[in-house]
């Protein structure tokens, strides 16, 4: 697994205000798509592409395609960076993954899966919240279990806790996150964090 944190002042100040409590739900849904398409740049580096020729208007020459490209956003969160992905990639399948915590034992159940075609594509699974790791585990759980080929997630604030739950169950995933924060408290919740994103995102 690769753990790739996002060392860009860009980066820093759009995460700084999704920190900020007293960012109102229209300001926290721009800034965090702004956010995600740092993270989506970053996490397209390292994936597969193909060597083509193109014709300019003066010659033929070589160059590169990315793809084809999977996005999947966990609701409700993720929802908040697909419209990044596809802005950059605007022939991205879209799949769609529902996972909710349990209040009591935080571990995900999942509601909704709708899934395009995966044989061995790439896939972005997107979700900003990476606590326990539970909801991410789950979701590569499926994404395997339909063919993924490659997944990558798209956090916007990692727990170290859930970057080990996630390395353990699944080795092959690489994250691209913006911030590995302290710890989980114990409601779960990343600490600095930066509260409930669904509902900062939603204003619920
Ligand atoms: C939040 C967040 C992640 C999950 C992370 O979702 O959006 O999906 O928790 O926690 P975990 O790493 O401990 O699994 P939540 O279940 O609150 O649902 P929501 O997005 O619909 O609010
Ligand atoms: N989900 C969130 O939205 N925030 C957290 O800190 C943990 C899980």
């Amino acid at each position: 697994m690769a753990l790739i944190v996002v060392d860009h002042p860009l980066a820093r100040s759009l995460l700084t205000s999704l920190r900020d409590v007293s960012t109102p739900p229209p300001l926290f849904r721009l800034i965090a798509k702004r956010l995600a398409l740092v993270l989506c740049i970053e996490a397209t580096r390292t994936l597969p592409t193909s060597a083509t020729e193109v014709d300019t208007p003066l010659a033929t020459t070589s160059g590169t395609r990315l793809g084809p490209l999977v996005a999947v956003p966990i609701l409700r969160a993720g929802l908040g960076m697909l419209e990044a992905v596809t802005e950059l990639f605007p022939e991205v399948t879209v799949g769609y993954l529902g996972l909710e915590r349990d209040h009591a034992t935080f571990e995900p159940s999942m509601y909704y899966s709708k899934l395009p075609p995966l044989d061995g594509r790439s896939a972005l699974l997107l979700d900003p919240m990476l606590a326990t790791g539970g909801s991410a585990a789950a979701a590569c759980s499926a994404l395997d279990a339909a063919g993924v080929g490659h997944v990558t997630l798209l956090s916007v604030v990692a727990a170290p806790e859930g970057v080990a739950r996630l390395a353990a169950a699944h080795p092959r995933v690489d994250i691209v996150t913006a911030s590995v924060d302290e710890a989980l408290n114990d409601h779960a919740y990343i600490v600095p964090g930066l509260g409930d994103f669904g509902d900062r995102l939603f204003g619920t």
